[in-house]
């Protein structure tokens, strides 16, 4: 999926897009009358494109032409009343069982742990490897579904999140870090908390008692410590405070892949938490997909798997409003995650 900012295009101006890129004429029936397709038949000629190139060995192609055009469609979809309708066409398409043989897509879309986008997930994309049983052609789906815009996204967000720690490490003596919604906590592993000389601590929360016992199995040797709770006790008022004290403070907080399912009331609480927890001169990073995103389509329609999705002014408003007195704006590589560094004080050095 790649969340880059694509312009809106119209159904006309897409059914002629997917004619000139299709590779065999025959898999888009409906191009000649382009001016004349309703949203409906456009998303049908879509996905028998994308369905053809999937089964005949193409699944990257398939989904590189796929995700732009489909979230342009589901747009428009939204805007004129037929979402529910696309939903229907999509889930109905041969295309919907075709892609479930995804262990990614599946996965999502089954919810297994009660939400989409679960540690479990995200080691999808981290090893690239699809789970042994999984058939040729749904492997070759989880190629070009973990391997597109958000998959590289994710990939560059555990790479950085090691580059902080590793700051930390370096910067601070005995140095305290806390990832807030750690799933696996798998920028951990070649950081340099894995060093014997490491004398800190590096705690990791979460909600889901799965994923701390991974964490903790991973990590049995060095200073982790595992605390598997909510943020929603960690945001709200005395039993967060209580909470946040056992906790105590750090010199880097960090929360990727959280912030994406928080409603702005609870984010904007919960950041005013984090950055009370932070000892003089530590920093918070959160993170946040952003909208506008070319495979918002896929993912929300086959996927069944929405996130709440924000810009950088709207991160910027969100860490002043939560009390930053500094902050920081970078966006990832692919433009599909904004970063936001927060200091409760302006720093003397960054
Ligand atoms: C997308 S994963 C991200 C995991 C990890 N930070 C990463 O970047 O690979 C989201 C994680 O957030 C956790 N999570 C979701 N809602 C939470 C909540 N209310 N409190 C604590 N953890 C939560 C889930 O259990 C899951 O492990």
């Amino acid at each position: 999926m790649n969340l880059t900012t694509v312009p809106v295009p119209t159904t006309t101006a897409i059914a002629v897009a997917t004619a000139a890129v299709a590779s065999t004429p025959a898999a888009v029936p409906s191009i000649a009358g382009a001016s004349s397709l309703t949203l409906e038949q456009n998303t049908r000629a879509l996905l028998d494109h994308a369905c053809a190139q999937v089964l005949g060995g193409q699944a990257a192609a398939a989904f590189r032409l796929l995700t732009p055009p489909l979230s342009a469609l589901w747009s428009e979809a939204r805007a004129s009343g037929q979402a529910e309708a696309m939903r229907r066409w999509c889930q109905a398409h041969p295309l919907h069982a075709l892609v479930m043989q995804d262990p990614f897509t599946h996965r999502a879309a089954a919810k297994p742990r009660g939400y989409a986008g679960d540690a479990v997930m995200m080691d999808y994309i981290y090893d690239g490897a699809p789970p042994a049983g999984t058939s040729a052609v749904g492997a070759e789906v989880f190629g070009a579904t973990t391997r597109a815009g958000m998959g590289l996204s994710v990939r560059y967000r555990r790479q950085l999140l090691r580059s902080l720690i590793d700051d930390a490490v370096v910067r601070h003596e005995r140095p305290r870090m806390l990832s807030v919604a750690a799933g696996h906590c798998r920028e951990l592993q070649g950081s340099l908390v894995e060093c014997p000389g490491f004398a800190g601590e590096f705690v990791a929360l979460d909600q889901d008692p799965l994923s701390c016992q991974e964490i903790a199995q991973a990590h049995a040797g060095h200073p982790v410590r595992v605390v598997n709770q909510g943020v929603r006790e960690l945001a709200g008022g005395q039993q967060g405070g209580a909470l946040a004290d056992a906790l105590g403070r750090f010199d880097l907080i960090y929360s990727a892949g959280l912030y994406d399912y928080l409603p702005d009331v609870l984010a904007r609480r919960l950041t005013r938490r984090l950055l009370a927890m932070l000892r003089p001169g530590g920093r918070a990073l959160i993170a946040n997909f952003v909208p506008g995103g070319s495979g918002r389509g896929y993912m929300e329609l086959f996927m069944d798997w929405a996130l709440v999705l924000r810009s950088e002014a709207q991160m910027r408003t969100l860490a002043h409003a939560a009390g930053a007195a500094h902050v920081n704006i970078f966006a990832d590589p692919p433009r599909n995650v904004v970063y936001a560094e927060l200091w409760p004080e302006a720093p003397e050095v960054l």
